[in-house]
């Protein structure tokens, strides 16, 4: 996997960490997107994958939207110069507050429950447009779309009727469902797809069918990437076939995160120290899994590619390298068991795909500093850094 000399350059003259973003790959992977061959469709970004506002001003200014899931997002996106109708907010469980919040910034509310949307129909003015969360499967525990038991999202198909009869307020026009993250099969999101139109042309004034995220990164540099051009043709398919049933115009809505912004990202680190055992290497770093932290939310299948800065001229170690973080926490490795160049104390260590769920998910876990943040084009000039990300987020 190759990192543009430019940003390389620039982490070279730092210790670390640091995160280093290139906006050129943002613009490169929302051309992709665009080029979907369907019909009428609206993307928005999942800012919980990155909330730093100069990728969410790019988004607004490349003419997507995004989706939110808290009032604290929901401000950066405004700040961010995102017109309300561009903002997605879907959450569970939403407090009163938070839908008055809503209501007064005028977005676009996805609800989840009977009770959410009772209580929503019953302060909203008449004729608010939202949508509805539906349960038609998850893939967050397996591999195939089934109906998993613990999937805790979305009114059930059969509720969709009783909310239709209940609502005096608002007007239903979307369904809008998630099968969860990570997926390299696009049939696993086309499935879901199939099965939400089905249930969304339920809706007399169906307009949109939001089918979330989950579009994969493949964590291996070996492992075909997703199949993008695939879901397009599939999608496109299904939303002809499904405007065809309904004889009305529907956009098809997707909440790309990780896909989207895992490749913009590189993570830097330094090796302070180095331990040889007899079955392994330990390589010490300057920073700690609290400042990385997709691997400590998700310990079990987080992996994030990495290699040795400038070490092409060195051997492969023949033990496999833990990479370790400056802490007494047990867990506090960055990468485990992988295959790399001989590590040496004052070599830097890039982690690629380290755009996305790693600034958002920031923890004040082990007090450690928050890591630098470096926004740059490497398609144009330089546009932007920030030493913190307590200054990058003001
Ligand atoms: C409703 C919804 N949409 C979109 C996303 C983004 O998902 P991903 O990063 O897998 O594309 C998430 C992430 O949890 C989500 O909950």
């Amino acid at each position: 996997m190759t990192i543009p000399s430019s940003i390389l350059t620039l982490a070279r003259r730092e210790d670390g960490p640091l995160y280093i973003y290139d906006l050129a790959v943002l613009h490169d992977r929302l051309r992709l997107l665009n080029g979907l061959p369907i019909a009428r469709k609206r993307i928005h970004f999942a800012t919980m994958a990155n909330d730093h506002p100069r990728i969410l001003s790019l988004i607004g200014a490349a003419g997507h939207g995004v989706f939110v899931n808290s009032l604290t997002h929901l401000t950066a996106a405004r700040d961010a110069d995102l017109a309300p109708h561009r903002i997605i907010f879907a959450a569970s469980n939403m407090s009163r507050d938070e839908m008055e919040a809503c209501l007064a910034a005028g977005v676009h509310v996805i609800l989840d429950s009977l009770g959410q949307v009772e209580a929503f129909d019953a302060i909203a003015s008449r004729g608010t447009a939202v949508g509805v969360r539906v349960n038609v499967g998850s893939a967050v525990e397996s591999a195939e779309l089934c109906d998993e038991p613990s999937y805790r999202f979305g009114l059930l198909p059969e509720e969709l009727a009783v909310v239709l009869g209940k609502v005096r307020n608002l007007r239903i026009v979307g369904v809008h469902s998630y099968f969860g993250t990570d997926i390299m099969a696009p049939k696993v999101l086309l499935d879901g797809l199939e099965r939400l139109g089905r249930i969304g042309e339920l809706l007399p004034e169906l307009e949109y069918v939001d089918a979330g995220g989950g579009f994969g990164i493949a964590d291996d540099p070996s492992t075909p990437p997703f199949d993008l051009a695939a879901y397009g043709r599939g999608a496109a398919d299904i939303m002809a076939a499904l405007e065809t049933r309904v004889n009305r115009p529907v956009t098809l809505v997707i909440e790309p995160g990780r896909w989207l912004t895992a490749p913009i990202g590189w993570f830097f680190v330094r090796i302070v120290d180095v331990k040889e055992r007899a079955d392994r290497v330990f390589a010490g770093t300057n920073a700690s899994v609290a400042q990385f932290p997709r691997l400590l939310m998700y310990p079990e299948q987080a992996r994030h590619p990495c290699e040795v800065v400038d070490a092409s001229d060195r051997p492969v170690s023949t033990r496999p390298v833990w990479i370790s973080g400056n802490s007494t926490y047990s867990r506090d490795f960055l990468a485990r068991g992988v295959r790399l160049a001989v590590p040496r104390p004052g070599d830097l260590v890039a982690f690629h795909h380290a755009g996305a769920y790693c600034r958002s998910m920031l923890t004040r876990f082990l007090g450690k500093n928050q890591p630098g943040e470096i926004v740059l084009d490497t398609s144009a000039k330089r546009i932007g850094s920030a030493p913190a990300l307590a200054e990058a987020a003001e």
